[in-house]
């Protein structure tokens, strides 16, 4: 029994814990392993071409019936500035000398493609129980056509107004994303970050303004988190960052170190890897560039110039040019496999509901009222 069991029994899952779907860094064993444990596993496609995405999902619906969550990435297609392109390879060129790297090295084009007919054609194809998305949602033909295979669809809100929008374009519940969260902000009313909500503020407030389902983001890593999510009005959580300690995230070592020694202060939003703001470690490029720089190109052009920059400095063993998407509660890790973690998290979540409605029970608040007043001075 959970407190709330909406969104498992419109998903079909047995735990309310949804692994956050993180590009580049969760694929199909995570997916698998968590939907095997009873929660919801989730692809992100945002870095995958339709071929690799089809692999994968091939590779989930051969080990796992259980349901799945497919997330793309909605954003709009950037507009090409080259001035502005060419102002950014500017600011970074210092560590291009300072890498050896070519004054034209070959900047690669950014791969972060939005949701769009062929990956709505695989939808299709695998029927995905769950579709999200990132940065609002895809525009109306390709909703329909997801719509249509049955699948519920939901998306990220970073505050009230986008939770409405949402909910107004038909989402089945809606993922509240707080300022703690890790990786990029799914904000799209706004690119305003000096005004972004954290949990303990934005759940309940979105759980006030919709009638759909809300689900709880963003730093949110053992049962205290989501026992305290249900207590704003969540009906589960998206858990992102503590996944990654998990053998099946196929993450570097030198990431899995730095999210392993994260300090609570250690995570800034940045925009200098993609020109959207993420949570990430702070590590050089954010804290000598950023951590958010006007000068960056439009998502996600701004990965182009520092791809080259990533790639040099990675095989010389540093992460100062690398993204390390992190949530502010990296901290509150354990490395299990990501089966065990799901099943770890709800029975320790089931533990503390047992315990606070034991400790609620009339008789132990009737004997708490009686320990209070012993010692009291008597009121004269
Ligand atoms: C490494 C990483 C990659 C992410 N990639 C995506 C993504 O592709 N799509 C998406 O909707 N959210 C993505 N997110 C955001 C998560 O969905 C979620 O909001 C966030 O992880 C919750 O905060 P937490 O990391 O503190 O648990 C990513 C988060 C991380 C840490």
């Amino acid at each position: 029994m959970w407190p709330n069991e909406r969104l498992i029994n419109m998903f079909g899952i047995e735990v309310p814990i949804i692994q956050a779907p993180m590009a580049g860094s969760a694929f199909s064993d995570m997916v698998v392993a968590v939907s095997e444990a009873g929660g919801l596993g989730s692809l992100a496609c945002a870095l995958l071409s339709v071929e690799q995405a089809r692999r994968e999902l091939e590779t989930i619906r051969r080990k796992t019936r259980r349901p799945i969550n497919v997330n793309f990435f909605c954003h709009p297609q950037p507009r090409s500035e080259p001035a502005r392109e060419m102002n950014w390879r500017r600011r970074l060129e210092a560590y291009y000398v300072e890498l050896g790297l070519e004054h034209n090295a070959a900047v690669l084009s950014s791969n972060r493609t939005p949701f769009d007919d062929k990956m709505c054609d695989l939808v299709l194809e695998f029927q995905p129980e769950v579709v999200s998305f990132h940065f609002g949602l895809p525009e109306r033909n390709l909703l329909v056509r997801v719509r249509k295979t049955g699948a519920k669809i939901i998306s990220s809100a970073t505050a009230v107004d986008e939770a409405r929008w949402l909910e107004d374009q038909g989402c089945d519940a809606i993922v509240a994303q707080s300022y703690e969260a890790g990786g990029h902000r799914g904000m799209f009313l706004t690119q305003d970050v000096s005004t972004q909500v954290g949990t303990m503020a934005l759940v309940p407030q979105v759980v006030d303004a919709v009638k759909v389902p809300v689900i709880a983001a963003g730093g949110i890593a053992d049962a205290r988190g989501i026992v305290a999510a249900f207590a704003l009005g969540a009906v589960a959580v998206q858990i992102g960052t503590a996944y990654l300690h998990c053998p099946e995230a196929q993450i570097s070592p030198m990431y899995r170190e730095a999210l392993k020694n994260a300090k609570d202060n250690e995570t800034a939003i940045t925009n200098v890897f993609t020109g959207r703001p993420a949570r990430g470690i702070v590590n050089r490029l954010v804290r000598e560039v950023g951590p958010m720089s006007d000068a960056v190109p439009e998502f996600p052009l701004a990965a182009a110039a520092v791809a080259p920059l990533r790639a040099k400095s990675e095989m010389a063993g540093s992460a100062d040019f690398t993204p390390l998407w992190s949530g502010q509660a990296a901290r509150l890790n354990r490395e299990l496999p990501a089966a065990e973690l799901t099943r770890q998290l709800a029975e320790e979540t089931q533990e503390k509901l047992r315990f606070l409605e034991t400790m609620a029970s009339p008789d132990v608040l009737a004997q708490a009222a009686a320990l209070a007043t012993v010692g009291r001075p008597v009121s004269r």
